[in-house]
């Protein structure tokens, strides 16, 4: 599809990679910024902690406001959206039989949190069903809100899901939210680089999103945003020299609160204004509009050979971003994986969602038509 960007990669080149959605991939020159970084970090540790990183971890964090459209006051920078989650679920007053409202479309790390607090708590998690194939907003708006009670307390949901690929047009659930007093916190881990995002404009509570999916950042690059609102109540997971700062605080408490976490390597952050950059240099929007275009031509295709429904009923270019999730007929999902890497050497996700498996193709600049036919020319002789 676009064969010069492929070689801005460090992927194997004798593996095919349909696998973007999982940790994404760092090219090279953002790669290059993150080692850069490390080298001054080691070459004077103390001069590059103390000092040096705070002015470019300000630059990094300002750059990500401007790239997501929010207050920078109101973004602090985590390893990753489960981390992030795991701060506000820990955090958040919750108790005996408040409701979490989710949907049956969620990440199983976020699941598994809320269940842990809700055993801890006696809050409840609710699931509410989201019809498939999906049609329109309306109805995910509806299907969304039939799971409303007067005990809820809580909306989480995914900006864009794991396993089903989907985005979820989440402007009408905030609006609800904002008017019944119910918080609203939102997993966009695969939004940031996929999907132009406004916080400013959706107004959610509180949002997390990767860096290191689609915004090509090294591994260990998200955020989480809190309105000011509710800063207050957000106790940070790791205490360290920012709690009761003497230092003078040059930017919110909860910055404050979370800038440092004791020792680490912080360069990964730093990168984002390269990763922006890379973006604008090789026109990033563009590439990421042809896959999204490659990626409805291939939803095509693979029903013409896979007879099982697609996930999406009608408007497929409002569900679905650079990658998509469809049924498979075998159960092993297991088997079928070992089977793709090794047999075949394509690295893509099969899994097992709500007893259907699901195979999950991404694509990004690096893919070419060569591999998309490669798997779909498996898919018509196999009856996987
Ligand atoms: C929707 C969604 N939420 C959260 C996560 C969690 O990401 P991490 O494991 O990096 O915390 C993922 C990971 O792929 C995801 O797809």
């Amino acid at each position: 599809m676009h064969p010069n960007i492929k070689s801005l990669f460090m992927l194997d080149e004798n593996i095919t990679y349909l696998n973007h959605g999982s940790f994404g991939a760092c090219p090279k020159p953002i790669f290059e910024s993150l080692q850069k970084y490390q080298t001054q970090l080691e070459t004077q540790p103390v001069q590059f902690l103390d000092v040096d990183s705070q002015a470019l971890m300000i630059k990094s964090r300002n750059c990500l406001a401007d790239f997501i459209d929010c207050n920078p006051e109101n973004l602090v920078f985590f390893q990753n959206p489960t981390t992030a989650i795991n701060e506000i679920v820990r955090s958040i007053q919750l108790n005996k039989n408040d409701e979490i409202l989710s949907t049956n479309h969620e990440y199983g790390a976020m699941d598994k949190t809320w269940d842990f607090i809700c055993r801890k708590t006696g809050a409840k998690h609710i699931k509410s069903t989201i019809q498939l194939p999906v049609k329109d907003a309306q109805t995910f708006t509806d299907n969304f809100l039939a799971g409303v009670t007067s005990n809820t307390k809580i909306f989480f949901l995914s900006h864009m899901t794991s396993a089903t690929g989907l985005y979820f047009p989440l402007d009408e659930i905030c609006k609800f939210a904002k008017k019944h007093n119910i918080l609203t916190i939102i997993d966009g881990a695969h939004i940031p680089g996929h999907f132009p995002l406004s916080i400013n404009t959706l107004q959610p509570d509180i949002y997390v999103g990767a860096c290191h999916k689609w915004l090509l950042c090294p591994k260990g690059v998200s955020f989480l945003y809190v309105d000011k609102k509710y800063q207050s109540q957000i106790d940070p997971l790791v205490i360290s020299w920012g709690y009761d700062s003497e230092y003078p605080i040059e930017h919110s408490e909860f910055q404050i609160h979370h800038y440092w976490q004791g020792t680490r390597d912080v360069s990964p952050f730093l990168t984002i204004p390269d990763a922006i950059q890379f973006r604008e240099n090789y026109n990033w929007e563009e590439v990421s509009k042809k896959c999204k275009l490659r990626i409805l031509e291939f939803k095509n295709e693979i029903h013409q050979i896979i007879k099982n429904q697609s996930l999406v009923g009608c408007e497929p270019d409002k569900w679905l971003g650079q990658m998509y999730s469809f049924q498979l007929d075998n159960e092993d999902f297991i088997t079928l994986k070992n089977i793709f890497i090794t047999d075949y050497k394509i690295e893509i996700p099969i899994m097992r969602w709500e007893n259907k498996t699901l195979m999950r193709i991404s694509l990004n600049g690096y893919n070419s038509e060569e591999n998309i036919n490669k798997l779909i020319d498996i898919l018509k002789k196999k009856n996987y």
